[in-house]
């Protein structure tokens, strides 16, 4: 959507700062031990709690209200019985709606003790979520996003998800401008409108280049097989750079 109002602004707020003490809320009882759905449901009540509801589930009936993907799943993981061990790499994806607007947030963490060279993958994950955001500047072209994120991947020797783009957001969960790259992307030809909300979510690889389906409706795997983060964020363009939704505080 585009921002045409005050009010609007304040609800996107609103549900941003929601999104985002979920996902933190999540991470704070994220421990070995505990199994999936155990966490899905601290985020689940974190977001009945705060008015909102589980955006997957009102939109695409995802069974989970959080999607938690756990090492060689990279995304739209369905809460179960699964275990969390030390040294797991875990996805927590937290989208919500409430009055009617959306928002749209992820972190990857490593529960210790982790090998440093995914320890590296977090901290660079996130920021090339931000080397994204930067970018942002209404009258700007979009391409810009996805060819910093893309130069700095290449320069840390690191891999790009190819096919799991970012989004349009705001009164629906996934909407117009579709298809954001988080890599350089040549027919990328789009301009940033001012007003325009939006996530920024690349996948960051040692190796994966393509996510893939496995034997269920949802989950998504790296193709090759790699450690892979996905840091993501909703923000709004303005003629003063990014105006970021999804902060706890
Ligand atoms: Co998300
Ligand atoms: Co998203």
């Amino acid at each position: 959507m585009i921002i045409t109002s005050e009010d609007e602004l304040t609800r996107l707020k609103d549900i941003g700062r929601i999104c985002a003490a979920a996902v933190q809320t999540m991470a704070a009882a994220l421990e070995p031990g505990i199994t999936t759905k155990e966490l899905d449901d601290v985020g689940r009540r974190f977001l009945e709690d705060n008015g909102a509801q589980s955006a997957p589930e009102f939109c695409y009936q995802f069974p989970g209200a959080t999607c938690i993907s756990v090492n060689e799943e990279v995304a739209h993981g369905i809460p179960g019985a699964r275990i969390i061990q030390a040294g797991d790499l875990v996805n927590i994806d937290v989208s919500a709606v409430k009055d009617g607007f959306f928002s749209d947030t992820g972190s990857s963490f490593a529960v210790p003790p982790v090998k440093t060279k995914v320890e590296r993958l977090v901290r660079d994950g996130k920021r090339a979520l931000w080397l994204g955001v930067n970018q942002v500047k209404a009258g700007e072209p979009l391409a810009r996003i996805g060819k910093a994120i893309g130069a700095f991947a290449a320069k840390n020797r690191y891999t790009l998800i190819g096919n799991l783009a970012s989004h349009g957001i705001g009164r629906s969960l996934h909407e117009e401008p579709e298809e954001l790259s988080t890599w350089p992307d040549p027919d990328e030809t789009r301009i940033m409108t001012d007003g325009l909300v939006f996530t920024i979510e690349p996948f960051l690889s040692l190796g994966g280049q393509w996510a893939e389906d496995g034997d269920d409706p949802w989950t998504l795997f790296s193709e090759p097989r790699a450690p892979t983060v996905q840091f993501e964020h909703t923000l709004v363009a303005t003629r003063n750079g990014p105006l970021v939704l999804t902060l706890a505080d």
